[in-house]
């Protein structure tokens, strides 16, 4: 997910909001984190029905050489469709879509390299158009009533520039435990780090993960403890204990995955992958709506990374602090001191709307969260008349 933070600002508002000292009303945090896209590339076109939204205009382009002053350009469209190709997104593509070459001292760095990039894998050009494309919010239908009714968070980047898996560890431990790749093998054997699961049982707030095939958080070692057993459960268990008001303070939904190479799924279906997504958070979204729970629940749904898509915020790339100072491995050696490509997320919470006008709904739910520094969420109007 989003930030080098998150975790640790998930437990402290876990604590805080089950502290009786600040009667706070949130005591259930729930957790999507769907995969591969920008925030560009998914959310960037709500500009258009929300200015304060740091989003896509059109204007944005990329070259499809960035040495050659003349290179033909490609601008963000408004084009994208549910069937998209899986575009670069390992540690050296990523590099060449932030730094335009493998020259990492810009700062801020250019983010030109995305087209370039694709035309590495793609020699039609057609990926390159296809990554700097985004969807009309009404192709994400969902998201732009949530985004509307909402916080849209636009300052969230993925922890690590890498793909899935150190951007997933990252998610419920702050650390990859040095992981600057998908290594089947040490999946397999599962990341030694702890996790908010820990944090959070220790502290005598319940957690549950309730997944659709396989569960990725078993990728943590620790997960697979024989006491944490209970756990787990199926993703029908979610809706049945969201009925039941029964939802654990700490609750992971996890989706359905393609990626999972040591389990791959058997029911995929590429060409309706965000759609797919789309009716997911419905409903996930819908069921916890009617859940008795609702009154004291925030939903945040994120990205692990951002899928080789363009965006045009410059990745933050000093001042990044490493969480354990674990140095990747050979040949990058990456020292986990810049962060990945921005991406989507968005908060969802009855309290998100507190005190704001439901008729002008379209434009006052909007916060900010700092990549580095979610303590600013925690400060924020909207949400700290919630949180
Ligand atoms: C929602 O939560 C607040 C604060 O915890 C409480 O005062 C209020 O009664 C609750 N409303 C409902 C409908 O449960
Ligand atoms: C997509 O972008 C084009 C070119 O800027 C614009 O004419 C069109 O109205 C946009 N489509 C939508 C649905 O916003
Ligand atoms: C890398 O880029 C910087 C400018 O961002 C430039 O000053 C430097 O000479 C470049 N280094 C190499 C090896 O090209
Ligand atoms: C694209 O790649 C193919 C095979 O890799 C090659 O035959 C073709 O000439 C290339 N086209 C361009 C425009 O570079
Ligand atoms: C590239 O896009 C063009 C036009 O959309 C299409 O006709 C062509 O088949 C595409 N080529 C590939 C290799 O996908
Ligand atoms: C996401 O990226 C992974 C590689 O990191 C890839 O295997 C997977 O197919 C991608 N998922 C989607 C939905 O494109
Ligand atoms: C973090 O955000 C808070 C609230 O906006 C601010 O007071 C503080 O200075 C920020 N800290 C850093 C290190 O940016």
């Amino acid at each position: 997910m989003g930030t080098r933070t998150t975790i640790s600002v998930l437990f402290l508002m876990l604590i805080a909001l089950h502290s009786p000292i600040h009667a706070n009303p949130i005591k259930t945090i729930v957790v999507i984190v769907m995969e591969n896209r920008s925030f560009d590339h998914m959310l960037g076109w709500m500009k258009r029905i929300n200015p304060e939204v740091n989003g896509v205009d059109g204007s944005e382009a990329n070259p499809l050489s960035t040495t050659d002053p003349n290179s033909k350009r490609f601008f963000f469209k408004n084009e994208s469709h549910y069937v998209d190709p899986d575009p670069g997104h390992s540690f050296q593509a990523i590099r060449e879509q932030i730094f335009g070459s493998d020259n990492t001292s810009a700062d801020p760095p250019p983010m030109n390299g995305f087209a370039q990039q694709a035309f590495s894998m793609d020699n039609t050009t057609n990926m390159s158009q296809d990554v700097m494309n985004g969807f009309n919010p009404d192709m994400v239908a969902v998201y732009k009533t949530l985004v509307s009714e909402f916080a849209v968070c636009d300052r969230w980047f993925a922890s690590v520039p890498s793909s899935t898996q150190p951007n997933r560890l990252y998610v419920h431990s702050g650390t990859s435990a040095g992981a600057t790749s998908n290594i089947p093998a040490l999946l397999a054997k599962g990341y030694p780090q702890r996790t908010i699961f820990e944090s959070v049982d220790d502290a005598g707030i319940s957690f549950g993960i309730y997944y659709q095939n396989i569960p990725a958080t078993l990728f943590y070692r620790n997960l697979r403890k024989l006491k944490y057993i209970t756990k787990f459960h199926l993703y029908d268990t979610f809706k049945s204990h969201a009925k039941q008001g029964k939802l654990p303070g700490y609750t992971v939904v996890e989706q359905r995955y393609f990626d999972v190479k040591i389990a791959p799924a058997n029911d995929d279906h590429p060409s309706h992958d965000v759609f797919q997504g789309q009716m997911f958070v419905k409903e996930v979204y819908e069921t916890l709506r009617a859940s008795p729970q609702w009154n004291d629940t925030l939903l945040i749904i994120t990205y692990d990374e951002h899928g080789g898509f363009y965006d045009h915020v410059a990745t933050p790339v000093h001042g990044v602090p490493s969480p354990d100072g674990i140095v990747g491995p050979e040949p990058f050696l990456f020292r986990f001191d810049r962060l990945g490509v921005r991406v989507p997320t968005i908060m969802v919470s009855p309290w998100i709307e507190k005190g704001t006008e439901r008729h002008k709904l379209l434009i006052s739910h909007y916060i900010i969260c700092h990549a580095l520094n979610l303590s600013a969420l925690l400060s924020n109007n909207h949400m700290s008349k919630g949180i």
